[in-house]
This record gives C-alpha cells, structure tokens and sequence, in this order.
C-alpha cells in the first residue's frame, strides 16, 4: 500500500511510523532538540493515522486502545510546547472547532444525482435493456454494491488536504459541513496524492454505536434516534462540532466526480490504496444475471454487516461509457437501486393510560 511511504503533511519524512520510537521531553528547546521534536511530531501524526486506517479502513486494529493514547498524549504533549507545529490535518485536531451560528451554502459545479428504483426483476431487465441498447452490446459489465442508509456526503481533497465537505441539500446546493466531518477518524485529513478529488459518499453509524448512544439519550430525558440514517445526518448538522467528534461516525465513498480512473472498479481500488474508506464489498458483474445472484446472496448476508443497507446499487463499470448513456433530470441512466422490502417489526400494545390535565 503506497499510503504510509509518502510525506504526510503535518512533518518530515517518514521513519518510525509504528510511533514505537521513544518519547522525547516536550520543553527541551535546544535548535538539536526542537528538529528532534519536529521529527517525532511528524512520526507520531503518521503512526496515528496509520492506527486510524487500520481500524476504520482495514478493519484490522494494528494496536491497543491505551497504545494509541499513549502515542496521542505525546503528539499533544509536543503541540502544548511547540504550539507553531500544529497543522489542521494533526490527529489532535480531530476533536472539533467551535461552534458556528448556522451552516454557510456550498454550490458545486457537478450536482449530486439520486439513482432511479428497482423493485422487481421486470424493472432490473428494463434498466439492463436500456444501458444495452444504448451502449448497441449484448451484455454490459456492471458492478454492484450496497446502498448504505445514511447521509450523501461530498469532501474534497486539494493539493493532498481535505479541505472541504458538504452535505447533499438538493443536489445543487448543499452545506457547509467541513468542521463536523473532520472530526471523523475514518477519514483522513491528508492522502498521498497532490491532484483534486471530489468524492462522494455515505456518513453512517454502526448499529452498535446507535444503541449505546440511544441508550445515553433516553437515560438522559432525550428522544432517541428512529434509525441510524436519521442518527447520521442529525450528528453531521450539529451546530457544535465538538459534539459531532464525540458521535462514532463513519463515512464510505462510492463515487468520484474528477475521471482519475477509467472503471469504478479501478476507482474503488484508488481510493483504498490512498488510505480512503470504502465498503470493499463491491463485484463485478457480467451482465444482469450476475447482478441478480449478487443481490440475492447480499440480501442473505447484508444482517451479518455492522452497518445499514437498503438496497443493491448496480452501476456501469465503465466511466466513459456512462456518458453514452446519460441522465435523466434526477438520476443517471447508467445506475440503479434495488432495494429491499423495508424490514417491519411488529409491536403488540399492551395497554393505554389516560390522564386528565388539570384543566378537564
Ligand atoms: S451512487 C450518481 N452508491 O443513495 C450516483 N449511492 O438515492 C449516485 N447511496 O443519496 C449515487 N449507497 O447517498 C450510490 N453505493 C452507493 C450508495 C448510494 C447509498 C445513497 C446516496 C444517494 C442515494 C440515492
């Protein structure tokens, strides 16, 4: 993975990125001591955000809880003495700016679509029919994915920092909403490549996370959160970003506006090779009796997943084919949802109480 073999931003070069290295004294101020700080700032900003990538990437922890604390205290330690060494992409920056009076407007140059529905097999074919007839081939090549019920999220990355996010809106419009998702430790503040991507993805929380914040909220008098999408998109909203870095939120791309790659494919395997998230669940499928089996095997082991997911988005694999297919006003040709039958519960009413108010 070329990820960790680049400069990241906040120091010098690399050299023990595990952060095993020994903890320097933070009020030394020798011209010797202060390169040496500076060396084991930039060391331990790219052990934790290697820790980071691991847990909330891979999925594969490479230390322990306390580990990481201990690296985290001596990267702060240093800050506390050396207050000129903070950059925004510091892993201690990730505990949130001040709060803001409201949300400033962001309008984007490409909007943001929404996909078309599938519920049946007739409506799978019709979608399949018209990409085929469009592109004149008998079978098209598709991949699939899961459709994470959460909230749109589109960041940028320029000149190797993350330097925007917004929020969906109406696709045109959406808001400004860079300080809440920094906080995210899934997502990192630099990658290792200097060229503009604007990605697009899903804010979402684990099922795990919404209960244990369900359970806070209701001891607390709170209304709990209906679902995890509505437990997303509220936490991402919050006018207090430091309220926002205490909310376990996680994000996954899924889309690229900028053509660095020439198949989602090839772009899903960029973004992870760049330290991005992604679900890592997507196949490709060779026609729509492929994307059937998928979509039939995914809705068997979908529960088994951490997060939500409503559906199966199939979308062409081929970027430069897409344009040949085109859009819609609100959804691009070349992609469609299937989705599910929305899990019901039933709930038995066991009695009703009424009271009468003072006033009769
Ligand atoms: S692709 C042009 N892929 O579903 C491409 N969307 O109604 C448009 N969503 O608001 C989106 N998982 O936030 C895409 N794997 C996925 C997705 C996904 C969830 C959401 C997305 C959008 C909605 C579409």
């Amino acid at each position: 993975m070329v990820f960790f073999e680049e400069e990241v931003d906040c120091g010098t070069k690399l050299g023990d990125v595990t952060g095993s290295g020994h903890a320097r004294p933070a009020d030394m101020s020798s011209p010797s001591t202060s390169d040496a700080q500076k060396t084991r700032h930039a060391e331990l900003c790219a052990a934790l955000a290697k820790h980071n990538h691991a847990y909330y990437v891979l999925d594969a922890p490479s230390v322990t809880d306390a580990e990481y604390d201990r690296l985290f205290n001596e990267l702060r330690d240093i800050e506390e003495a050396r207050p000129e060494l903070v950059t925004p992409e510091s892993p201690t920056q990730r505990v949130g700016a001040k709060p803001r009076e409201g949300f400033v407007k962001v309008t984007r140059g490409v909007r943001m679509y929404s996909l078309g529905n599938a519920y049946d097999s007739d409506d799978l074919a019709d979608f399949d029919r018209r990409v085929r007839e469009a592109l004149g081939v008998d079978e098209a090549l598709y991949v699939c994915e899961p459709k994470i019920d959460g909230a749109s999220i589109e960041v940028t990355y320029q000149g190797g920092k993350m330097v925007l996010a917004s929020t969906r809106g109406d696709g045109q419009v959406g808001e400004d909403v860079t300080a809440n998702v920094r906080t995210i430790r899934a997502l990192p503040l630099t990658i290792p490549d200097t060229r503009t991507f604007t990605l697009r993805g899903e804010i979402f929380i684990y099922g795990a996370d919404l209960d244990a914040i369900n359970e806070t909220r209701v001891a607390s008098g709170e209304a709990p959160f209906a679902n995890p999408r509505n437990a997303a998109s509220g936490s991402l909203r919050l006018l207090d970003p430091r309220l926002s870095a205490q909310r376990p939120l996680r994000v996954y791309f899924y889309d690229l506006v900028e053509r660095h790659f020439e198949s989602h494919e090839a772009m899903l395997d960029g973004l992870l090779a760049l330290g991005l998230p992604t679900h890592r669940a997507q196949k490709k499928c060779a026609g729509l009796e492929a994307a059937k089996a998928y979509i039939a095997t995914f809705d068997k082991t979908r529960t088994e997943l951490p997060y939500e997911t409503d559906g199966v988005v199939i979308k062409l694999d081929d970027i430069g084919a897409r344009e040949t297919v085109g859009f819609t006003s609100r959804a691009p040709k070349w992609a469609t949802a299937w989705k599910y039958a929305p899990e019901t519960a039933q709930t038995r009413l066991l009695s009703i109480t009424c009271d009468v108010g003072r006033t009769g």
